[in-house]
């Protein structure tokens, strides 16, 4: 059984179609098959309050502002920080967390342009100052993404909105990886080299 001393905090970026779901799936079983103890969560969602909220930001009949967006994102990432992240960091879980404040910075600032200063200072309070240790930011040109999105199904509110806000998200994004250290930026391709530079990455820091 491999252990560790304390968890790790990883966490999956990507604008829409990016593969984040499979690639997620993938190093959890490479983990798990190496005897590390990992949970897989998600943004918005992984708690009982999460899947409400998400629910209610994924909606196509939801309408709401920017800001009551940001609210409801950084509200369910408060819950998911006290009922799951910190309780599984403290026992030494790995964390594969699918999305984290980088998409507030990423959709609500970057995208519809919500002030950044403001997510900052929200997001301090929302994350009681966590911060992962590795971001895997996986980058797949906008349109292609969003082509294999609609291929999953009906697109949700986020999605249906128009290409110009997912390339400003895509911008927001790349800024990021340029800007923290911990981001790690993977070009989408085929699903098998794509987890092997994952897992490359990961090999680096166990
Ligand atoms: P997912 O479908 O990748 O799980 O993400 C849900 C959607 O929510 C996706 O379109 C991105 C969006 N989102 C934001 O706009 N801001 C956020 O802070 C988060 C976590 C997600």
């Amino acid at each position: 059984m491999a252990r560790r001393r304390r968890g790790l905090f990883v966490t999956f970026e990507g604008t829409e179609g990016s593969g984040k779901t499979t690639q997620i799936k993938l190093l959890a079983a490479s983990l798990r098959k190496r005897g590390f103890k990992v949970l897989v969560t998600r943004e918005p969602g992984g708690t009982v309050i999460g899947k409400r909220i998400r629910g209610m930001l994924l909606g196509t009949r939801s309408v709401m502002c920017s800001e009551t967006e940001t609210l409801l994102y950084m509200a369910s990432r408060a819950e998911l920080v006290d009922q799951v992240l910190l309780p599984a960091l403290k026992k030494g879980s790995m964390i594969l967390c699918d999305r984290w404040i980088d998409a507030t910075r990423a959709y609500q600032g970057s995208g519809l342009g919500v002030s950044r200063a403001w997510i900052e200072s929200v997001g301090r309070g929302a994350t009681r100052g966590l911060e992962p240790d590795l971001t895997f930011f996986l980058d797949v040109p906008v349109r292609q993404g969003l082509e294999r999105a609609k291929r999953r199904g009906k697109l949700d509110r986020v999605e249906q909105r128009q290409l110009a806000f997912h390339r400003r998200v895509r911008r927001g994004y790349l800024e990021l990886a340029r800007n923290y250290k911990r981001f790690h930026k993977i070009s989408a391709g085929a699903v098998g080299p794509m987890h092997e530079a994952i897992l490359g990455v990961i090999d680096r820091v166990l």
